[in-house]
């Protein structure tokens, strides 16, 4: 059933009135401000309120309060229809380059927090609404509005620093030096950035102050509007497929119900926009409330009270505060307990959009909530027209998964929360796999009434999320405590019966079974003592008890940023050595820069959405496209048929099909794609392409499956350094080890983008992509559609992160968009949704190592066999060439004198790995570490102190025989170790660790010797072409692709330096392969050596050609020299090329010189481990790099924070889960996750190592983008130092199994504490597990 009729639509959108006459309830603020409004500020970054990219802010009258409620949404959630009535505002309506920056525009990019600048607008939303509600905000304010928004990037430290100018405790401290924040939480409370003399990566003191009377005003006719007195009448908008009614009252509502009751009530959209987002449910009509206003009302009664269903979370969440501070400690213990849950439920953005009735209904089974109104006996009223009723929301309401008791035709109207009774003492907790914007693995609450005086139990009520299909209560437990004294005796009889009544099958949905079960144990463990400390607080008991069990710490101190200034002695001009903000960062934070998808689309442009396998290794045996093609909008099918040329891309020797041909190799594997005239249509028309499979016999997974069946991409490489079967015989100890490490998803946040233009003469194709590499992508549609590469340009304005992803899958992106373009002779855009892009372009290779090593009783390592096999996936891509790359970085910084090691790409039916940053090094390094690791736990020897003994020294040279000298990174470690402290360092924690059972503190410090450049030769050369126009404007362009590593920046530095001019003369507009042919990857960290010296070339030549007409004016200037020049006819154009270095590896004989130099980096980490659940925060990060003489320091820093951030990352959080048939289950931020603010570094400081020079790379620099990503491995291996803490309280030393990433699971299961020992590990083999050890 639909609504006849659609009602014109108002609201404003940056001050201006929008009526929107036809609007389609199915489409999101997100899609009609890019699409329709063509405001491409606001960016797409998953579609599913997961990543804030897209964050906008509403605001409402209320006219109630007669006050304007400003809020951050996700605009990706927020159904236009429901924006009636409301003002929203975007990063353009807020200030722009043209007119007027906003403050919070300008500190976030002068801060230096933006890279490629993709998530920039929504961090500068969050933040402005922020503002807009409190003009000087504390940390905590700051942290919480921007705990939804990710970055990729930046690793959050310069976003913090520069909006910490907003907050006033902050300011005071960065002035006076004497901050408010807590430094006694972190060790060794490092003096940060304050020195007048320190040079600084920003001035402060050139920021415009906030003023809030500049802000855009709600807009009047809004107020009348809402003011009006006459009843307002439903209101229905009429889309394509579904239909929204919008009541403006309860018994208009209540009406539509009764006749609709299969229609879903429409809040706040984050439960039902993505199931019909990523589930594909349809509903053909919706029942909106957002205008209901006795949904949002507050009553307040003696017993408690009643919430409006409709209330945001966020409102909820202030209701509460107010009411805490109101009333008597004793009546609130409900609401403090609510409070706590929903401070970490979701992200601001997704609080302020969700409603507490929304949340009830939608029955997570891990709801945050529902444990809680369970527990504190709260109760819902319903009606269905013909009458209200309550119910009590216990373990009978929530029914089964997604379902309660309350009938189709009802609405809940409100929900009841009690004030708590003397006695009645409630508490609740959450346990997720990162500590904010993260859906819980297990949640509980408990209430509990004590008789009077006394801790004997009265009444009890345990609720469990997370455990099973429902909100359970763990009804057996409470009946055990009734009547008990609250003391440590009951535990062991709760945990049994805990245990024995929530019962999760090893098979059960989600995985992590023991782990689940054991925080069944241990958060009742935590509610133990936490009542037991409220019962000596009243005075109810008088026993000692155990000390409180306090939070991680959590306050972000100010950072140290140690670069070396320029000499006195270089010119004004020249920029090179100069911290200078990424040249485009002002247009990042206002929404100017252009990324592939915000260019305006094509006359007659379509949209290419693609149909994968469902299968991992199955024949086609049809392919029936008959359906789609009778889809509205759908104008045809591209199947490999179709590829005029070329249907495979060949990299690196190895083929892959474009699209599928007659068979599948993976789930998610490209086989034919949809192109229509909208994206929903193309998106439709892909999801009714019926094909039907014949599944082959025994698809590979894992990579035990791969070695048992030796399924390898050839070539494999092995190396070897003298005799490791001979030296082991000789030493004292053999010891043999390994460590497996997951996968990466590269979670760039712009996903890979494509627009295929053609020309319509001579098959010329003008390409727009977002790709690391254009000349690949400009051949590889040469030969798909078989022509010239003459006759086809790939442009390149910028990339919003690609970390390696957009290399070789772009490539072939590109090439199935540009068949669909010949096929059409139309502009085709693809854009993949983040789902897709998860699915289909696969990531880092998880990789096995195993290692056997020979040593000495005093740390010495003589012999060492090496093993790596990484997980290729379903094709070879780059595969064997990182494979190589572990072989040759193998001996990290140490002189092993017999090494062996071996490196095979596995073959197996998983989506194909590809190229990301550090390219194996990341894998290999841990592996050699761990190694280290654990001769150091076997010797008994500090692991810093067998670092030392292995350490090359001197001149030394490599296993491959290359020279070099290591004393840099020497310099490096003793810096490091001298910054942190880290012989006191260690003393105070191994003191922490004495006084405290259930937390531990670890520390690591971890080196890097990181090989610079590409090991095939080729691959190194770099070209550019410089232009001077008349007007003395410089427009340069090179090989490199700007995706937020700043080296369009760099070269505009580079290109001031030879110039001798300003560097705001120097404009890069673009990479195109009609400029620079020919290109290299921007990759390897070589793109600044690479295009540097190109531009360099190209700069002193035309310098050369202006020479003498200076000397012959020398009181000129700049644009007389070359108006000159231009009158006297010398070409103002130039190319430079550099060759650079001849890279080889003779894997014969072997031996090569496989990069150009090495870079150096040392890392040191603290953490903090909460053994009961395995949480842990990174107390302290010192990094020490030796970088050269950085051409940017604030580049380069900034490159060093978050390669070190997405290393942490990839070592302690970020993992990949896949079903037993082979499907990725974690296609989005909801079910993957990577760091967010609340993960950074407590202290993050960085030391850029001084005087230091290279003679091998530009200006003495060093390429820098990729050895951060290892250094991750510090908090790695300092959690694996906090659990071995751990073990040793359980009597357990020495080497253990422990692999990465180190997540909350695996290090409260590695504790091996009294609760992990309650619950072994279901035997492998006796169950079918849910997801795959892939
Ligand atoms: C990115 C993200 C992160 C999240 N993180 C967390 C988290 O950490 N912890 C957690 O617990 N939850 C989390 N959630 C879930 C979130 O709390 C729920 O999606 C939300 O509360 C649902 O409320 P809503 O108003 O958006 O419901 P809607 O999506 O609008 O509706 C949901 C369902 O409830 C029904 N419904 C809504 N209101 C009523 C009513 N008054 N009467 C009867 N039926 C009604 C609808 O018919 C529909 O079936 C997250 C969600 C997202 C998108
Ligand atoms: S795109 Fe909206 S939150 Fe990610
Ligand atoms: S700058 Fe944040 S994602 Fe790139």
């Amino acid at each position: 059933m639909s609504a006849a009729r659609s009602d014109p639509l108002l609201f404003f959108v940056n001050g201006k009135k929008v009526e929107e006459r036809n609007a389609d309830p199915e489409t999101m603020l997100l899609s009609y401000l890019r699409d329709k409004l063509r405001l491409t500020g606001t960016k797409y970054g998953c579609g599913g309120g997961g990543c804030g990219a897209c964050t906008v802010m509403v605001s409402r009258y209320q006219p109630r309060t007669k006050t304007i409620l400003h809020f951050a949404a996700t605009a990706c959630l927020v159904p236009i229809c429901q924006l009636h009535g409301a003002a929203v505002t975007t990063v353009e309506g807020i200030g722009n380059t043209k007119t007027r920056l906003h403050p919070v525009q300008e500190r976030i990019a002068k801060a230096n927090g933006s890279q490629c600048g993709f998530c920039t607008p929504g961090m500068v939303m969050s933040m402005y609404t922020l503002l807009r509600n409190k003009p000087w905000p504390s940390m905590e304010d700051i942290k919480e509005a921007l705990a939804g928004n990710l970055c990729r990037c930046t690793g959050y430290r310069p976003i913090i620093d520069g909006y910490r100018t907003f907050c006033q405790e902050a300011n005071c401290c960065q002035l006076n030096g004497n901050c408010g924040v807590n430094r006694e939480s972190i060790p060794n409370g490092e003096e940060h950035n304050g020195s007048q003399d320190e040079p600084q990566l920003f001035d402060q003191g050139e920021f415009q102050p906030l003023d809030p009377t500049q802000e855009l005003i709600f807009p009047p006719e809004l107020i009348l509007m809402a003011e009006r007195k006459s009843p307002p009448e439903t209101l229905s908008f009429c889309g394509e497929r579904m239909s929204l009614l919008c009541p403006g009252s309860v018994e208009e509502l209540l009406e539509l119900k009764t006749k609709h009751p299969e229609a879903p009530l429409l809040m706040g959209n984050t439960h039902l926009g993505p199931s019909i987002k990523f589930k594909g449910v349809v509903h053909t009509l919706m029942i909106s409330a957002f205008r209901v206003q006795e949904l949002f009302e507050v009553r307040h009664t003696p017993e408690g009270v009643w919430v409006g269903a409709g209330c945001s979370l966020s409102e909820l969440l202030s209701l509460l505060q107010k009411l805490i501070s109101e009333s008597p400690p004793e009546q609130s213990e409900l609401f403090r307990a609510l409070t706590k849950q929903l401070q970490n439920l979701g992200s601001q953005q997704v609080r302020n959009m969700a409603s507490l009735g929304g949340h009830i209904m939608s029955a997570y089974p891990n709801s945050d909530l529902n444990p809680v109104l369970a527990a504190g006996n709260c109760k819902i009223s319903v009606d269905s027209g013909s009458g209200r009723r309550e119910l009590p929301l216990n373990q009978d309401f929530f029914v089964s998964f997604g379902k309660t008791l309350v009938k189709l035709e009802e609405i809940v109207l409100s929900v009841f929360i009690p004030f708590t009774t003397k006695g009645e003492l409630v508490s609740a907790l959450r346990h997720a796999p990162r500590k904010e914007a993260a859906f819980s693995t297990v949640t509980c609450a408990v209430r509990v009434l004590f008789s009077e005086g006394s801790s004997v139990v009265r009444d009890i009520s345990v609720y469990y999320g997370g455990v099973g299909a429902t909100t359970v209560k763990a009804e057996k437990t409470c009946q055990a405590l009734l009547n008990k004294e609250w003391s440590e005796p009951i535990l062991s009889q709760v945990y049994d019966t805990l245990l024995d009544e929530l019962v999760l099958p090893p098979s059960a949905p989600g995985g992590k079974v023991q782990f689940r079960r054991v925080l069944t144990l241990t958060l009742f463990f935590k509610f133990y003592l936490e009542i037991l400390h409220k019962l000596k607080h009243m005075g109810w008991i008088s026993c000692e008890v155990p000390d409180k069990l306090l939070p991680l710490p959590s306050d972000i101190q100010p950072s140290v940023q140690h670069f070396q200034s320029v000499s006195n002695a270089q010119s004004s001009s020249d920029a090179v050595g100069r911290p200078i903000m990424h040249k485009a960062a002002l247009s990042h934070a206002t929404g100017e820069a252009v990324y592939c998808d915000d260019l305006p689309p094509v006359q007659g442009e379509l949209y290419l959405a693609l149909v994968t396998s469902s299968r991992a290794y199955a024949k086609i045996k049809q392919l029936d496209v008959s359906a789609a093609l009778q889809m509205p909008g759908v104008v045809d099918v591209i199947t490999a048929k179709d590829i005029p040329g070329k249907k495979v891309r060949t990299d690196f020797g190895h083929d892959e099909d474009l699209l599928a041909q007659t068979q599948v190799v993976c789930v998610g594997q490209m086989v034919c794609a949809v192109v229509a005239d909208t994206k929903a249509h193309a998106k439709r028309g892909a999801a009714a392409v019926r094909v039907q499979y014949e599944d082959l016999p025994d698809p590979i997974f894992t990579i035990e499956e791969a070695i048992e069946r030796s399924s390898y991409y050839e070539p494999r490489r092995s190396f070897e350094r003298g005799n490791v079967a001979e030296a082991l015989k000789s030493v004292d100890h053999v010891y043999e080890g390994g460590i497996y490490m997951g996968g990466q998803e590269h979670f760039y946040m712009e996903t890979q983008s494509t627009l295929v233009v053609p020309v319509g003469e001579e098959r010329e194709f003008h390409l727009y992509v977002s790709t690391q590499w254009p000349t690949s992508t400009q051949e590889a549609v040469a030969q798909t559609l078989s022509i010239p590469s003459n006759r086809v340009v790939c442009h390149v304005k910028r990339v919003g992160g690609a970390f390696g992803g957009k290399i070789t899958k772009t490539a072939i992106l590109t090439s199935i968009t540009a068949v669909a373009a010949w096929k059409t002779n139309q502009a085709v855009r693809c854009v993949l949704e983040r789902g897709d892009d998860m699915l289909i372009t696969g990531g880092r290779h998880p990789t096995l190592g195993k290692y056997k090593v020979g040593f000495m009783n005093d740390g010495r390592i003589v012999a060492v066999d090496l093993e790596y096999y990484a997980n290729a996936g379903c094709t070879a891509d780059e595969s064997p060439l990182i494979a190589e790359k572990m072989v040759l970085l193998m001996d990290n910084i140490y002189n092993f004198p017999h090494m062996r090691g071996f490196a095979g790409a596995c073959r197996t039916n998983l989506p194909s790995n590809t190229s990301f940053r550090g390219f194996g090094v990341p894998q290999c390094l841990l592996v050699v570490e761990n190694m280290v690791n654990d001769v150091a736990m076997k010797v008994g020897m500090p692991v810093d102190k067998v670092r030392e003994v292995n350490m090359y020294r001197g001149p030394s040279i490599t296993h491959y025989k290359m020279e070099f000298n290591p004393e840099n990174l020497h310099l490096c470690w003793d810096e490091c170790k001298r910054r942190c402290e880290y012989d006191a360092r260690c003393r105070a924690v191994e003191q922490f660790n004495k006084e405290n059972q259930w937390k531990k503190r670890g520390v690591a410090i971890v080196p890097i010797k990181y090989g610079i450049g590409f090991s095939e030769g080729f691959l190194n050369q770099g070209s550019a072409l410089v232009h001077i126009y008349k007007d003395g404007s410089v427009l340069v362009a090179h090989g490199g692709t700007e995706m937020g590593q700043g080296v369009h920046t760099k070269m505009q530095q580079v290109a001031s330096r030879e110039l001798h001019i300003p560097i705001s003369k120097i404009y890069i507009n673009e990479t195109s392969t009609g400029t620079v042919p020919n290109t290299c990857p921007s990759a390897a960290s070589f793109g600044t050596d690479a295009n540097g010296m190109a531009v360099k070339e190209a700069c002193q030549i035309l310098y050369q050609r202006l020479k003498p007409i200076m000397q012959k004016n020398p009181e000129g200037s700049w644009e007389s020299w070359v108006n000159k020049a231009f009158f006297d006819k010398i070409s103002l154009s130039a190319t430079g090329f550099s060759r650079g270095p001849d890279s080889y590896v003779n894997w014969e004989t072997m031996e090569g010189r496989p990069y150009s130099y090495f870079t150096y980096g040392v890392c040191f980490c603290e953490v903090e481990l909460d053994c009961l659940t395995g949480d842990y925060r990174t107390l302290k990060t010192d990094l020490v790099m030796d970088i050269g003489r950085s051409i940017n320091p604030c580049v380069d820093i900034g490159q060093i924070e978050g390669a070190f951030m997405q290393g942490l990352g990839l070592y302690t959080m970020e993992e990949l889960k896949y079903s037993l048939s082979g499907l990725l289950y974690t296609r989005g931020p909801s079910q993957y996750k990577i760091p967010a603010v609340c993960d950074m570094p407590l202290s993050f400081n960085v030391y850029l190592l001084p005087n230091s020079e290279n003679p091998n790379a530009i200006y003495s620099s060093k390429g820098i983008g990729e050895p951060g990503v290892f250094l991750g491995s510090a908090a790695f291996f300092a959690i694996k130092d906090a659990v071995s803490a751990a073990r040793s309280d359980s009597g357990l030393s020495g080497p253990f199994s422990f692999d990465s990433p180190a997540t909350p699971e695996r290090a409260c299961l590695a504790t091996a504490s009294k609760f992990t020992q309650k619950i072994p590990a279901s035997k492998p083999g006796s169950f079918k597990p849910w997801a795959l050890d892939i």
